[in-house]
């Protein structure tokens, strides 16, 4: 059926109209806030996608502005004007105004971009990290630790024959079937999950996962619920995609289910090892979270981006593996089993679902390249892969009890138990402030990461650090974690506190 455009445009007309009109008569003087798309649309009795393409057009005249983690407000500028009695009656002077406001855009955005840079901060990993002694840093390898040979000779067997035309082919309707017959038979069985290869599609990385996701599968102005403190690379990747985030407390049993918000469409969450704190997804609130989908039609992207590295106890199951599960869109990476440079992963999504991403991946960078799909194919194939897992898993192990001895003897921390992931979130003395710890371990060779970064709320607590041990060889662990400890013992003795803790 051909969509009746002209008709919805009327209807996009009308409602853009109501609520310039509703602007228009604010006198407040305060950036006030305008209803939601979904409230709008059930009390106009129009589609969401309506009320969304109204905000649309408001936002680019600069009548309106959104603000992350918090909605569509009057823009201030305009609101001030209002007050001021500056503003002409005359609506389409009034448009003039906007889109002159438009054209300028707010303070803190640079000319020609679309997106506010300071909307939360980035998380920033000091470049020359690899050159300083004791890399406490996350996210990355040690470069001694990645199988070099091995993934050569696998590079180099992807381009003979019969391999060559999946490695040099232009492929945008397909995966290399073998690659995504490889995670179906020896990937996600370890997670309890058995899908047909229909229902996978390779990413690059989960990062490209959520970019697709948040791009396709959600309206603009839809809300997701995400951890906090979370990820702040998938806020930033649900922002940029036209998302509204409710941040959700995390305790030591994970997510808070009960706090995802009744508005929300869809919840990002990391069940294996919560980022950044690493506690587990209990499995009550596993079972919760997956009530809550089904009766309340909540779409759940589960990021499983390092169950392999559990040190004690059984993993837990992925919540994909669940049978009442219904469509969690489950996304998987090699980064922290390989390497991140390398940038692949995949995606576990029902079948239709994994047609529509896929045709947006085709239109932003068409495939992840064949010939690292078939060089990871056959690596996984002749067990190459299971092998440097088993060892990767024993050379972390023995790094993780480090950690956790180190931490225990030396720093003054709250306790704490980590079952796996490849870092520790660690709790200060209360007037620890992390950023200047950092910054002042940063100059005494030490790598850590601050905490604030990870929170939404702007009064976040400062006490918060994370250390990660994937990068750091297992010989610098005790050296650096006393380092540590005497930058700690220092900067507290300085804010006057005879003991830190
Ligand atoms: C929470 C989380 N998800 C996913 C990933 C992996 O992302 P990618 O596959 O894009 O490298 C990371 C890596 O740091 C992560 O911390």
């Amino acid at each position: 059926m051909v969509p009746d455009i002209g008709r919805s445009t009327a209807r996009t007309t009308l409602v853009r109209n109501f609520l310039e009109d509703r602007i228009l008569s604010s006198r407040s003087g305060s950036r006030e806030r305008l209803p939601s798309s979904r409230q709008l649309a059930d009390e106009l009795g129009v589609s969401r996608n309506t009320v969304v393409a109204a905000y649309q057009e408001l936002v680019s005249e600069g009548f309106a502005e959104a603000i992350p983690r918090s909605g569509l407000y009057i823009n201030r500028e305009i609101a001030r004007l209002l007050a001021e009695g500056r503003i002409p009656e005359n609506q389409s002077d009034a448009r003039e105004v906007g889109s002159m406001r438009a054209t300028a855009g707010p303070e803190s955005r640079p000319q020609h971009t679309r997106y506010e840079q300071d909307c939360f901060p980035d998380l920033r990993k000091p470049s020359h990290w690899a050159d300083v002694p004791y890399p406490f840093i996350y996210g990355q390898i040690d470069e001694a630790t990645f199988p070099v040979a091995a993934w050569l000779r696998y590079l180099a067997m992807a381009l003979d024959k019969p391999h060559r035309r999946f490695s040099l082919a232009d492929r945008a309707e397909e995966d290399d079937p073998l690659l995504v017959e490889m995670i179906c038979r020896r990937v996600l069985p370890s997670r309890g999950i058995n899908v047909h290869p229909s229902m996978v599609m390779t990413t690059m990385g989960t990062q490209e996962g959520l970019h697709l996701i948040g791009e396709t599968l959600l309206e603009q102005g839809s809300s997701v619920a995400v951890e906090d403190p979370g990820y702040p690379d998938a806020r930033h990747i649900f922002y940029r995609a036209g998302l509204q985030l409710q941040p959700v407390p995390v305790d030591e049993a994970g997510m808070v289910i009960e706090d995802i918000p009744g508005g929300a469409d869809m919840t990002y969450v990391t069940p294996s090892h919560q980022f950044p704190t690493n506690v587990t997804l209990s499995i009550a609130r596993r079972q919760r979270l997956v009530d809550l989908a089904r009766s309340r039609d909540l779409l759940i992207i589960e990021d499983d981006y390092d169950s392999e590295f559990r040190f004690q106890g059984r993993p837990t199951p992925a919540l994909k593996s669940l049978e009442r599960a219904g469509p969690v869109l489950y996304l998987g990476s090699f980064s922290k089993l390989l390497a991140p440079g390398l940038r692949l992963g995949f995606l576990v999504a029902p079948p239709e679902l994994v047609s529509e991403v896929r045709r947006h991946q085709r239109y932003v960078l068409r495939h992840p390249p064949g010939h690292l799909q078939r060089a990871l194919a056959l690596m996984i194939a002749d067990d190459a892969y299971g092998r440097h897992l088993r060892r990767h898993r024993t050379i972390l192990r023995r790094k993780w009890q480090a950690m956790s001895d180190g931490i225990r003897t030396l720093l003054p921390v709250s306790p704490v138990t980590m079952t796996g992931g490849t870092s520790f979130w660690l709790t200060g003395p209360e007037t620890l402030d992390a950023d200047r710890l950092a910054a002042e371990a940063l100059d005494a060779g030490v790598v850590i990461e601050p905490g604030r970064a990870f929170f939404l709320a702007p009064d976040a607590p400062a006490n918060h650090f994370r250390l990660g041990f994937a990068a750091i060889s297992l010989e610098a662990i005790g050296p650096g974690l006393a380092t540590l400890a005497h930058l700690i013992e220092v900067s507290c003795h300085r804010r006057g506190l005879a003991s830190p803790l």
